[in-house]
């Protein structure tokens, strides 16, 4: 079968579209014909070798995919072939086909493969980040840093939905008005951003802050916290992992609070499937509408990553093998 591959960490122009043998369905697993892999902002971190997980080479990349049940393994009891699912994998998505045990894969009847694919890793990071670790409230402000991005697109939503004042963040008059359709209240750019949030808050502080950015956004947003706010690490897109003086926790009494999507759905698969099972009924209600910029053909690969990592990507992108 055809799949992108990573022979060695290396920059992105090294990936190798080619020929792999193809995946298997072994034990609970059942293999998936994919229809469309969604492409995340790690994948392209992970093939240079920048990312916290490190897989032995050759490997193919790729979190996330959906597409058709085409054959079970024998210990397969609620899937059967022809089922259309949605899976995060870890690795092998930017391929024809993908192996995945029947615990990792969500039915998705008839939805769109590419909606499947961002209600995955992007809809997934935002609604644990705002639900579980921000515990967001009514009523409550929310800034959403890269806010045309993936995860930031689906953040304005949930946050939307969850009752929140949105004010988006981001860096162009098209990403800002992106951000707006999405539902944001406002929408901002990065200038002076401590005064623009201080003002817009009537000196009160923003009570969540969405951090996909780090670097310098951070700090500023970290300077812009109300009393009992959270601060929601999720990404460095900008490059740069912030340094924090923890007085700043200390004297405006508010938290910064890590956000590892990943790991939660390994170590809380029963909350993670209520997770889901709530954003697939937001989905079918309408109230969830995964913004699709763009699927191109698996073998543009490279290109798109370098797009997603240079900054030139707005919403979920998927590769259609
Ligand atoms: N913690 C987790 O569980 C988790 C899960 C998924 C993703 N992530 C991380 O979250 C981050 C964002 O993911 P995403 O899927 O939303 O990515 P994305 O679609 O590429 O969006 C990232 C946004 O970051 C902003 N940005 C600021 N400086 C940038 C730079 N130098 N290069 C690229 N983008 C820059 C961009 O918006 P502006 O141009 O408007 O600033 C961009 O829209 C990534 O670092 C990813 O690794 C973490």
């Amino acid at each position: 079968m055809k799949a992108i591959i990573c022979n060695d960490f290396a920059p992105l122009d090294q990936l190798v579209y080619g020929d792999v043998p193809d995946a298997q369905a072994k034990g609970d697993q059942v293999v998936i014909r994919i229809e469309a892999a969604g492409v995340n902002y790690p994948d392209g971190l992970l093939v240079q070798g920048l990312y916290q997980m490190r897989p032995d080479h050759p490997f193919v990349p790729g979190m996330e995919a959906a597409g058709v049940v085409e054959s079970i393994g024998p210990d397969v009891k609620r899937l059967k072939v022809g089922d259309r699912v949605a899976t995060i994998c870890s690795l092998g998505g930017y391929a024809e086909k993908v192996a995945a045990s029947e615990k990792l894969v969500i039915p998705i009847g008839d939805m769109d493969a590419a909606e499947a694919c961002a209600l995955l890793v992007a809809f997934g990071t935002s609604h644990h980040a705002l639900k579980q670790r921000a515990q967001l409230k009514p009523g409550e402000t929310l800034v959403v840093l890269g806010a045309a991005g993936a995860t930031g697109v689906a953040a304005i939503q949930i946050g939307k939905i969850m009752g929140a004042r949105v004010i988006a963040v981001a860096s162009s008059d098209e990403k800002r008005a992106i951000a707006l359709e999405n539902g944001a209240d406002e929408a901002i750019g990065y200038d002076n951003l401590k005064d623009q949030l201080k003002e817009m808050t009537g000196g009160k502080g923003v009570d969540v802050v969405y951090d996909v950015v780090g670097g310098a956004a951070f700090d500023a947003c970290s300077r812009s916290m109300a009393r009992n706010g959270r601060l929601l690490i999720i990404g460095f897109a900008g490059g740069e992992i912030p340094k924090f003086p923890v007085n700043l926790a200390l004297v405006k009494e508010f938290s910064l609070v890590g956000v590892f999507w990943g790991n939660f759905t390994r170590f809380e698969p029963e909350v993670y499937a209520d997770n889901m099972r709530e954003l697939l009924g937001w989905h079918k209600a309408g109230q969830v509408r995964p913004m699709i910029e763009g699927r191109y053909p698996l073998a543009q690969a490279a290109e798109v990553l370098t797009r997603v990592l240079g900054r030139g990507a707005v919403g979920k992108i998927v590769l259609i093998p």
